[in-house]
């Protein structure tokens, strides 16, 4: 088991510069499924959910060649199943991408049950909505999920999104990249990602329009051809890096972001007495005074994004006054707050809401990370403390933020990883 130490109570200071974003790479490496020819991408984040989708295209018969750490190549044009193995897809949440580009490109696929960060029920009936939709019979058994369409070629439809959702709204665009005729997606979602998943598949080749918007078309396409394309900068860990500066105080340059997609996290940080100075594609945060108090709702964007629920929390935690904190996506996305209670933190859950009272410090404390985002949380909360955090369960960062340790030690954070051995893991303590 590996442990973070966190020696906490340090201000953090420097420049980091923020990878390629997670939830666009683990889209984009499926849909590499769909292109008969070689995809190169670059700024490809180095992660461990990355990895697991390389091993899973390798295993159903596909080229993967790292040509160094971010960039990529990806050749298709030799698959030879449609089933990945369960031992690795279960094991991730993405894995769902690889139904909408199996299907799309070859009419079949049988994927396990999506698994991934535990949030309460976390449904993918509206994916199969969209597949029925355009002419995939979708069956459920065993846990595994097999869509196959008789004339090996799904067909255009319009299909309205009951909820907006992200995974559905690429799950679809992939699926409909290589149908015949032309697909409408209403209430569809807009998230960065969702724009930077339908650009790769128009660089392919693809005929796609309206992403960013309610309404995207999708205009079904022959064949798809290879080709370069470099994924956006992940807005959810350049956030993060900003929340720590929040809870810690100090002076960070954020290189590497689209300066528009933080406006929804930047505006709330300011609400809380940061100051964020926004160039071309950086942003300088700078946090010396007291933290004050406000409200943050989780939207679909371009609203507040659930990714960044748990970060907020812990600066909400050390602000001056009572806080509230509403999950607007998921039903169960407050497991952390026990962990955060162990560290002297005053939060509250009444259903999907925390009233947050900001309490002087936070102490550090043994503590676990439930999921990926929790996870980051509460290695923000460890560099705030005072004294020692142990962090485990660190692995579920690995899924979703490349090189954090390292990037947050040229800070000045005092971070050391450590491996405990199994027989002397500490007890889990129950949430
Ligand atoms: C994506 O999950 C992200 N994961 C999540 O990020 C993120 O929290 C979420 O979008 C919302 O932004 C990936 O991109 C891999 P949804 P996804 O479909 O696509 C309901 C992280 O930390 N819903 O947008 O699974 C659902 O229950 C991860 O990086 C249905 O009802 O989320 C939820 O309430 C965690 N039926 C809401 O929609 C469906 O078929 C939004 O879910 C699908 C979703």
């Amino acid at each position: 088991m590996t442990q973070y130490i966190i020696h906490g109570g340090r201000e953090l200071f420097g420049k980091v510069t923020v990878s390629g974003a997670k939830n666009a790479a683990v889209a984009i490496i499926p849909a590499a499924l769909l292109v008969d020819g070689v995809c190169r991408i670059e700024n490809v984040p180095e992660i461990s959910d990355v990895t697991l989708l390389f091993s899973i295209l390798e295993e159903l018969g596909a080229k993967v060649r790292l040509l160094n750490r971010q960039t990529v190549e990806i050749d298709c044009r030799s698959i030879c199943s449609t089933q990945p193995p369960y031992e690795l897809t279960h094991r991730i949440r993405a894995s769902y991408y690889l139904l909408g580009a199996l299907l799309g490109r070859f009419g079949e696929a049988s994927v396990s049950m999506p698994g991934g960060c535990d949030f309460g029920v976390r449904p993918i009936d509206l994916h199969e909505k969209g597949f029925t939709a355009m002419g995939a019979d979708v069956v459920t058994e065993g846990g595994f999920i097999r869509a196959t369409v008789e004339t090996k070629r799904l067909h255009g439809a319009n299909i309205y999104m009951d909820q907006v959702s992200v995974g559905a709204t690429m799950n679809i665009m992939m699926a409909a990249a290589l149908a015949d005729g032309v697909t409408t997606i209403d209430n569809a979602a807009k998230e960065p990602h969702i724009v930077d998943l339908a650009n790769f598949l128009n660089s392919m080749g693809a005929d796609i329009k309206g992403a960013g918007t309610d309404t995207i078309k999708i205009r079904g396409v022959e064949q798809l051809k290879g080709g370069t394309y470099c994924i956006i900068p992940d807005q959810i860990e350049a956030g993060t890096y900003m929340a720590a500066v929040a809870a810690t105080g100090g002076q960070v340059l954020i290189q590497n972001v689209i300066p528009k997609h933080m406006d929804c996290i930047s505006s709330k940080l300011v609400e809380m007495g940061v100051h964020i100075t926004e160039e071309d594609d950086t942003l300088l945060v700078r946090r010396s005074d007291p933290l004050l108090p406000t409200s943050v709702k989780t939207l679909p964007y371009p609203g507040f994004p659930t990714d960044m629920q748990p970060q907020i929390a812990v600066v909400l935690s050390l602000a001056d006054g009572v806080s509230r904190v509403t999950e607007g996506v998921w039903d169960n996305r407050f497991k952390y707050v026990a962990e955060l209670q162990r560290m002297g933190a005053d939060i509250k859950v009444d259903g999907k809401t925390a009233a947050i009272t900001g309490v002087a410090q936070l102490t550090g404390a043994p503590i676990h990370a439930c999921d990926l985002r929790a996870g980051a949380a509460l290695v923000i909360a460890g560099l705030a403390a005072q004294g020692e955090t142990q962090l485990d369960q660190v692995q579920y960062i690995e899924r979703g933020y490349e090189n954090m340790v390292g990037k947050l030690r040229a800070l000045g954070a005092n971070i050391e990883v450590v491996d405990i051995p199994d027989q002397i893991e500490p007890e889990k303590h129950i949430v």
